[in-house]
């Protein structure tokens, strides 16, 4: 049997543990948080934190920004909106990929772990390295192109049943849970391109407005770019949004089968 091993210098220690001011013990929740300090020489670390969530609020994003305010500063993660929308606060809650803003304490039992997203390497504590999932997003080149210039100076105008075709790829927020979840992305994320950067790109080739679907099916006519889909599905099981990357990724595959009349 294979036996993996993780090196030394990635076993996660046991780590701090933390309380809050405790007004209801009915109330408090244990969290234990991945923090990792590029900074020093040390081992990731799994901290305890005891919080009373009738003081710090049900979110799971409004108990790190406590934890942040009044407990342990250094804590470090991403959010902006705190609404669902911009996708910043993607990280693995309980094990599974999602946003700690519209997570709520009540839906998950007992303790609750978290980790930043996986299969990316960490910049700090919850903050994972998104240079190459932004590269690969850059690459489908993601805005309307048109064969003359003078037509992207006016409005381009689309009728209701073609704006309804972008319905299911447009609310994509970029948070990258599909993407991190998905096992051909793990092995292959510097080839593959990914359920996220797919879903995007599938979202121009459906565009009515956009004139360059011959170039953009060039592009992603590639056995690791597009073919290491192996419809595996975790992708959407895992979108915060809703969104089906797998249908987006089938919808390509299907472009290109009909553009070579096979
Ligand atoms: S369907 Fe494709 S993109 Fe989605 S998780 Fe499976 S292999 Fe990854
Ligand atoms: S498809 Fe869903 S999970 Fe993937 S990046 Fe977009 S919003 Fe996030
Ligand atoms: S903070 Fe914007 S999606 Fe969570």
């Amino acid at each position: 049997m294979v036996q993996l091993r993780l090196p030394p210098n990635s076993t996660i220690k046991k780590g701090k543990h933390f309380k809050s001011k405790i007004k209801d013990s009915s109330k408090v929740r244990n969290f234990y948080i991945y923090r990792y300090d590029p900074e020093n020489d040390e081992n990731p670390r799994f901290d305890h934190f005891e919080i009373d969530t009738s003081i710090y609020g049900k979110m799971v994003l409004d108990i790190l920004i406590a934890i942040k305010d009044d407990i342990d500063p250094s804590l470090t993660f991403r959010r902006s909106c705190r609404e669902g929308v911009c996708g910043s606060c993607s990280m693995n809650i309980n094990g599974v990929n999602t946003l700690a803003c519209t997570s709520h304490t009540d839906d998950y039992e007992g303790d609750i772990k978290i980790y930043p997203l996986p299969h990316m390497k960490v910049v700090k504590d919850l903050v994972p390295d998104m240079n190459n999932f932004y590269a690969q997003y850059e690459s489908i080149q993601p805005w309307i192109k048109k064969k003359s210039a003078s037509e992207t100076t006016q409005e381009n105008l689309q009728s209701i049943q073609d704006r309804e075709k972008l319905d299911g790829l447009y609310e994509c927020i970029l948070c990258a849970c599909c993407s991190t979840s998905c096992p051909s992305y793990w092995w292959n994320e510097e080839k593959y391109l990914g359920p996220a950067t797919l879903l995007q790109a599938y979202r121009w080739l459906a565009d009515s407005r956009d004139e360059a679907t011959g170039e953009r099916l060039d592009q992603l006519d590639d056995s690791f770019k597009l073919y290491r889909c192996h419809t595996i599905m975790n992708c959407t099981k895992s979108c915060p949004k809703g969104l089906n990357p797998a249908k987006a990724i089938a919808n390509i595959k299907k472009m290109l089968v009909k553009r070579e009349g096979v």
